[in-house]
C-alpha cells in the first residue's frame, strides 16, 4: 500500500484559481502553473542553467521556471505576435512607480478634451467587431497608453487592454474562434470599457511587480528558426506545442486578431503579414495549410502514424500529415538543440473518431532520437472532470477523453 501510494501523485490541481499572474491575461491552452511547478521543481537540478520554449504562448512555463530557479536563463519564442508581448510583459514586470502612471492614465481617462484628434484604428470588420460607442471608449483608452513613456508599463497595460477589447467585443466568449454574438445580446451590453480597465489594472499590476527577469523572446516561426541554433544549446526544452492544425483544433490566430489590431503596432513584433485576414497566423502556424513543406515523412515517423491515419477519411488524412510533417521536423530540431531534458505537454487529439495518441507517438519517436522516457503524466483538463491523475515512471499513460499529457524525456548521452 505504502509503496503504490508514493507512486500516485495528485496532479490535478482542480482547485487552483488563478490568483496570481497567470489569471491575469486570457490566453488559449494555457499551461496550468502548479502542474508545471511540480515538474520543474524536480527537474530543474543546479546543472540545469537554461530553459527554452519554442511555442511559449502566454509565458507560463518561463514565469514558472523563474520562479523554482532564480538565476535561469530564460528563453521564449512564439509565431504570435500578441504572445510575445504577454510573455515579455510578464517577464519584464512594472516598477513601483506603475501607481504614477495609473494615476496619470485615470486623470486622463476623465478628461474629455483627451478625445479631441483621438486616432481610431482602422482594421476589416471593426464596424462588425465593436459597437460604434465601444470602439470610442477603446480608442480613448489605446491613445492614453500610446502616451506612457515606460515601456514595461506599456506592456502591461496593452494586455490587460486587449483582454478587456476581447470581452466588449461581439464575438462570442464560448470559443477561440471568432463568432458573432446575437443581436440583442450585442445592443444590450452596457459600456463599463473604461472603468472596468482601469479596475483591471488596478487588481492585476501588484502581479507583475518584480524587476525585469533576465530573458530573451523571439518572435519567430519555430520550424525556421530552430535549425539556425547550436546543437545543445539549451539544458531543457518545457514546451506545450499545437496538438493538430490550428483552424480545426485551437485558432490562437484567431483569438489573437483584435489585440494585434488594437495593440500599438509599435510594440507589437510584427513582420507585416500578421493582420493580413484573421486567419493567416493560424494557416502560418504548425500545420497550417499556407505552410510551405519540404520535409516528408521518413519511414519510423510513418510507421509511427500509420495505425491512425490510415483508418480516418482521405479526406481529413491531408490535413494529420501536414501536421505530423511539421511535428517530426520540430521534434528532430528540439532533439538536436537540447543537451538533457524535453519536457512536453500535449493533448491527443480526435478527428473522424480517431484519437490520435500524441504523446505516445512524441515518446516513442523520442526514444528513436536518443533519449529515455524518465515519466509520463497525466491529467484531467481543468475543469471538464473529476480529476484523477496518475503519475507512472516508464509506465503507459492511461487513455481517455479530456486529458493532457506530460512526456519528460532524457538524452541518453
Ligand atoms: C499550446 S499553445 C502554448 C501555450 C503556452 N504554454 C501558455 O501557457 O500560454 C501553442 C503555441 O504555439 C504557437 N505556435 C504555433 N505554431 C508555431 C510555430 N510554427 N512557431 C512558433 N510558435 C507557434 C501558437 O501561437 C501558440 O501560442
Amino acid at each position: 500500500m505504502n509503496r503504490i501510494s508514493k507512486q500516485l501523485i495528485d496532479i490535478s490541481f482542480h482547485d487552483y484559481k488563478k490568483r496570481d499572474i497567470h489569471g491575469t491575461v486570457n490566453y488559449p491552452a494555457a499551461m496550468v502553473a502548479p502542474m508545471q511547478k511540480l515538474i520543474l521543481s524536480k527537474y530543474l537540478s543546479q546543472e540545469i542553467q537554461s530553459i527554452f520554449d519554442p511555442f511559449c504562448g502566454s509565458g507560463t512555463s518561463l514565469i514558472v521556471a523563474r520562479s523554482v530557479k532564480e538565476d535561469i536563463r530564460i528563453y521564449g519564442n512564439d509565431i504570435n505576435p500578441y504572445a510575445t508581448l504577454i510573455t515579455r510583459a510578464k517577464l519584464s514586470g512594472v516598477d513601483k512607480s506603475i501607481e504614477k502612471d495609473i494615476e496619470e492614465l485615470k486623470g486622463k481617462l476623465r478628461k474629455s478634451d483627451e478625445r479631441e484628434g483621438m486616432r481610431v484604428p482602422h482594421f476589416k470588420g471593426i464596424d462588425k467587431w465593436f459597437r460604434s460607442d465601444i470602439i470610442k471608449s477603446l480608442s480613448l483608452i489605446r491613445n492614453i497608453i500610446m502616451q506612457v513613456q515606460n515601456k514595461r508599463h506599456r506592456l502591461f497595460f496593452w494586455c490587460i487592454f486587449a483582454d478587456i477589447v476581447r470581452q466588449y467585443s461581439n464575438s462570442r466568449s464560448s470559443t477561440f474562434k471568432l463568432h458573432i454574438k446575437e443581436k440583442e445580446i450585442i445592443d444590450s451590453l452596457s459600456n463599463n470599457v473604461v472603468n472596468d480597465f482601469v479596475n483591471k489594472i488596478i487588481k492585476n499590476a501588484p502581479y507583475y511587480c518584480h524587476r525585469p527577469y533576465k530573458s530573451k523572446v523571439t518572435k519567430k516561426d519555430a520550424l525556421n528558426f530552430l535549425p539556425l541554433l547550436r546543437e545543445k544549446e539549451f539544458d531543457m526544452m518545457l514546451t506545450s506545442p499545437p496538438y493538430g492544425d490550428n483552424a480545426t483544433t485551437v485558432t490562437y490566430g484567431q483569438f489573437s486578431w483584435f489585440a494585434l489590431n488594437w495593440i500599438d503596432p509599435l510594440d507589437l513584433e510584427m513582420d507585416g503579414w500578421e493582420t493580413e485576414t484573421s486567419s493567416i497566423l493560424d494557416s502560418k502556424s504548425m500545420g497550417g495549410s499556407r505552410r510551405v513543406r519540404i520535409h516528408r515523412l521518413d519511414e519510423i515517423q510513418q510507421d509511427l502514424i500509420k495505425p491512425y491515419v490510415s483508418t480516418i477519411c482521405v479526406k481529413k488524412q491531408k490535413k494529420v500529415l501536414n501536421f505530423f510533417e511539421d511535428y517530426f521536423y520540430f521534434l528532430d530540431e528540439a532533439a538536436r538543440i537540447t543537451r538533457r531534458y524535453i519536457v512536453m505537454t500535449l493533448g491527443n487529439r480526435t478527428v473522424d473518431r480517431v484519437k490520435i495518441p500524441l504523446s505516445d507517438i512524441t515518446a516513442k519517436y523520442l526514444e528513436t532520437k536518443g533519449y529515455v522516457i524518465r515519466e509520463r503524466l497525466s491529467r484531467d483538463i481543468p475543469r471538464k472532470r473529476i480529476p484523477r491523475v496518475v503519475s507512472r515512471v516508464n509506465g503507459l499513460a492511461v487513455d481517455s477523453m479530456n486529458k493532457e499529457y506530460v512526456v519528460v524525456a532524457e538524452r541518453k548521452s
